[in-house]
């Protein structure tokens, strides 16, 4: 039986220890085998056999709680230690988050204008019919307000299908002259390879006293503005239309990836259009109150540079949140 203690003083893990109380203490262990031998010793010697057995059980007992503690704290040791943190060690590299481009694409443009002195207005994406559209020369029924498929509210509140509204808010506020762009989220029903329900735009108007500021103006920043965000590109005006501008043109750029000759991305033109400007129809300045003034505005998708400065082929992986597509612009 002494054997017994001795393994317990030799256990070196929690595991061997309770193994060795199974086999002593256990229904099957060496106590009760030892006990039932009792009907078999001599009468008088019962009394010193069975005290025999109770010492043996105390002693074993408490050698057993005392390793018990002992291997409970060594294994406590150990595990602190493994679990230490070392505080000088070097750090697994911190992922780095990045502008998601269009908003690099963004924040260029807005340097970009900001350099040429214009100020930077900013109004609600909740708008209203009088500011998207009636101020704007397109009163209702206008066929030009289908073009900008609405997404309406209950209560005649709509989100600004563009950004051109911050124009009339601007105007109603301050008098002239007005040097300023709205950069900002525009929504529309619309999805497709070129097109989704949000993006980017970026207005643009200059206004002035009667006979300051003419197409001229108007053509000789943009033509600087498309040089500094494509490169050498030939820049073109085409006469269009829109509603609060008049004249009107659409501006092409030659295209960037076949330099003009013809390519897929360019539908075989040479050219790609990359925004829409013109002199403000008298019908605006009419709306705000302005009298005796002129101005031209201009209007961009910011989306549609950052895909042609990035050759992006389908506008909306830029809305996925696909970490492998944003962690090329850092
Ligand atoms: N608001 C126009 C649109 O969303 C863009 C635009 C075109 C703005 C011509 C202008 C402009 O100020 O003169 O398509």
């Amino acid at each position: 039986m002494k054997e017994w203690i001795n393994k317990i003083n030799e256990a070196d893990s929690l595991e061997v220890l309770e193994d060795i109380r199974v086999a002593v203490l256990g229904k099957k262990g060496v106590f009760n085998a030892e006990f039932s031998k009792m009907k078999t010793v001599p009468n008088e010697e019962k009394a010193q056999f069975a005290k025999d057995l109770n010492i043996f059980k105390g002693q074993f007992a408490s050698t057993l709680n005392f390793k018990k503690t002992e291997l409970q704290t060594l294994a406590l040791e150990q595990k602190l230690k493994e679990e230490k943190i070392d505080v000088s060690m070097f750090s697994k590299k911190a992922e780095n988050g990045s502008l998601h481009p269009v908003m690099q694409t963004m924040d260029r443009i807005v340097e970009y204008f900001e350099s040429m002195n214009f100020s930077v207005k900013t109004g609600p994406m909740i708008e209203d019919d009088f500011h998207n559209f009636e101020a704007l020369n397109l009163p209702k029924y206008h066929p030009a307000r289908d073009m900008q498929d609405t997404f309406y509210f209950a209560d005649e509140k709509l989100l600004r299908t563009h950004t051109s509204p911050v124009q009339i808010r601007t105007m109603l506020k301050e008098k002239p002259p007005i040097r300023m762009i709205a950069p900002g989220a525009v929504f529309r029903r619309d999805l497709d390879l070129t097109h989704t329900p949000m993006f980017h735009q970026v207005e643009g108007l200059v206004v002035d006293d009667k006979d300051k500021v003419s197409f001229a103006n108007l053509k000789y920043i943009l033509e600087d503005f498309l040089k500094e965000s494509f490169g050498d590109v030939d820049v073109r005006f085409r006469p269009s239309f829109f509603p609060f501008t008049e004249p009107s043109a659409e501006v092409d750029i030659s295209c960037i990836f076949c330099k003009g000759d013809g390519c897929r991305v360019c539908s075989h033109t040479g050219w790609l259009e990359v925004l829409g400007c013109g002199i403000v129809d008298p019908n605006v300045f009419e709306a705000v109150g302005y009298k005796d003034v002129s101005g031209y505005a201009f209007g961009l998708g910011v989306e549609r540079f950052a895909m042609l400065i990035h050759h992006i082929g389908d506008l909306r992986s830029l809305f996925e949140g696909d970490v492998r597509l944003l962690e090329q612009f850092q």
